[in-house]
């Protein structure tokens, strides 16, 4: 068991839309065999890009569903690589997905360092201190200042840095990078395609073959820049990364596939085997017998005509066996897992057994959702850290024919459950709020409703900028807040009370006028709420 367990490593790459995130799960799945030809991958990323109407977004999710696992074997380890979507399908999905893996790769475009996108998704690393390796890409290209970006690291994310790799040169002169922690020379021959070759031994920096090997002006730069960065900068710590405060850079060239090599190597001998896992109470270390997991993730309605769902069940402790029983801690009922399923990149097989780390597929008919816990036995357990996240797009929903308001609670309760979109009914007024993260999410949303609901509704703009969920220790302060400002509150599809901010004056207003209350960005799934009364 010890051994399994040891051998994973569940990962998930976070990227700004056209970093190369794509581009460099290819050539992972290459380099683990998973996948025999380039190009396999890049095509799915590019059909999820052109998609555009729902009749094909209902033809990818087949696809959709094997690509969000990608399991391959390297260097004797076992990778589960969760997908993150990341273009029209960015949405709650790809920041829950996080809460799933134990370490994850950051690609930066080495002419753009940090963009928007990466630095909501380190955020939510963050919140659980997950461990990252930064890859910088497109190095062949012309790239920023090598120092300049790790500083921009530095600091955007308040992050200690440690070079892994230092580029020499860039763009057209990009002749490969130094290796620091194998301490070996990687020249790219841009020739050679999907070949690499291991790079060659050095004795450090000063080895006198490196002047063989490289132009003069090019060996001074990197010696001189070297000399720099480890002055500069930390050494590279393994538990300063694992507690995720150090990232160690690779610079690389993910479309040559150059670097990439590294970075793999770097994962499966430096970043964490399946992490102990916080529930309520206590946490639940993976070499526990019994078996356990959470699920992160539903897609459902995958077959218009059958309601199915298959759960994303992330294992974090014991041996799953087919047709192990599993106690449903929200409903405490028991579930033969029969049925679920392995991604092996491409493929689905039946899971006949599974480790801490894995992530099986359970079909069913809405029974799972997001933040429930399975686990074999008797114990009360229920995981923590599965979140809800404050939408930031934010709109009112109509109803062509008001006849059908129930039907079309059902749907969005619906969509709440399954994490696809967040629902606020206010605590005045009729229409409700809906709140997504990504913003073709309404569109794709209006479609959803149309096709699996036979309801005809629109989104319109609902003058509110933030949600956030209000706590407070003293429920008649809470009621106080509320009085003073009704229509501005709401409450989720379990009952939890939300604030609505026009906007950023309004909450910070708000904020300041009752200090004892808390605002929160998330919250827990599934969480009992109380009943305050308002
Ligand atoms: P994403 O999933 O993060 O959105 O990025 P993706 O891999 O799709 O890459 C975005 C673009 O960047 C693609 O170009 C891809 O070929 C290119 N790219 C990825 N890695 C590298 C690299 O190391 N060097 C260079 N120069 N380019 C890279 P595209 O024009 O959108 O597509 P295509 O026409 O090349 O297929």
């Amino acid at each position: 068991m010890l051994d399994e367990i040891g051998r994973r490593r569940t990962f998930a790459i976070i990227a700004h839309p056209d970093a190369g995130k794509t581009t460099l799960t290819e050539k992972l799945l290459l380099f683990g065999g998973a996948i025999q030809m380039a190009g396999a991958v890049k095509a799915r990323g590019e059909q999820r890009r052109a998609r555009s109407d729902w009749m094909k977004v209902e033809r990818e999710r087949g696809i959709s569903v094997t690509a969000s696992v990608m399991t391959f074997e390297y260097l004797g380890r076992t990778f589960n690589l969760l997908d993150t979507p990341g273009h029209e399908d960015f949405s709650e999905d790809t920041y829950r997905t996080l809460t799933a893996v134990d370490s994850a790769v950051m690609v930066i475009d080495g002419a753009k360092g940090i963009e928007a996108q990466t630095l909501k998704l380190f955020e939510v690393c963050r919140l659980r201190d997950v461990p990252i390796m930064t890859f910088i890409n497109k190095m062949d290209r012309e790239a920023r200042d090598p120092f300049e970006l790790i500083g921009e690291i530095e600091e955007a994310l308040a992050l200690d840095v440690t070079p892994a790799s230092w580029p020499i040169g860039m763009g057209r002169d990009f002749l490969g990078c130094y290796d620091l922690l194998g301490d070996r020379l990687l020249l790219m021959d841009r020739s050679q395609g999907d070949v690499v070759d291991a790079g060659i031994e050095c004795r450090g920096l000063d080895d006198p073959r490196l002047d063989t090997l490289l132009p003069a002006p090019a060996l001074a730069r990197l010696r001189e820049e070297v000399e720099m960065a480890r002055g500069l900068m930390p050494a590279f710590d393994l538990d300063s990364y694992r507690a995720g405060h150090l990232t160690p850079v690779f610079f690389g060239s993910a479309i040559n596939n150059f670097g990439v090599r590294e970075l793999l190597q770097g994962l499966a001998s430096h970043a964490p085997p399946p992490r102990p896992q916080p529930a309520c109470g206590r946490l639940v270390v993976p070499t526990e017998e019994r078996v356990s997991g959470f699920v992160f993730k539903v897609q459902a309605n995958m077959d218009p005509n059958h309601r199915d769902r298959i759960a994303f069940l992330r294992l974090c402790s014991g041996h799953f066996r087919r047709g192990v029983k599993l106690r449903h801690s929200r409903s405490g009922k028991l579930l033969a897992v029969n049925n679920a399923v392995l991604f092996m990149a491409r493929d689905r097989e039946l899971a006949e057994d599974a480790w801490p780390g894995d992530i099986i597929g359970i079909p069913n008919h809405g029974s799972l959702r997001i933040g429930d816990t399975l686990v074999e036995g008797n114990e009360e357990l229920r995981y923590t850290g599965v979140p809800s996240f404050a939408p930031e797009l934010l709109q009112r929903v109509r109803l062509d024919d008001p006849m059908r308001v129930k039907h079309l609670r059902k749907a969005l309760d619906h969509f709440a459950e399954e994490g696809a979109s967040q629902v606020f009914k206010p605590l005045s007024g009729a229409d409700w709020v809906v709140g997504v993260v990504g913003a073709l999410q309404f569109e794709v949303l209006a479609a959803r409703i149309e096709a699996e609901y036979g309801l005809s509704a629109r989104f319109e703009p609902a003058a509110v900028d933030a949600a956030r969920w209000v706590e407070c220790d003293d429920p008649l302060v809470l009621k106080r807040m509320v009085d003073a400002n009704r229509s501005a509150f709401a409450e989720d599809h379990d009952g939890a009370l939300v604030f609505l901010a026009r906007n950023a004056w309004h909450l910070n207003r708000t904020q300041e006028d009752f200090p004892a209350v808390r605002f929160l960005k998330t919250r827990e799934q599934n969480r009992k709420v109380e009943v305050l009364g308002l």
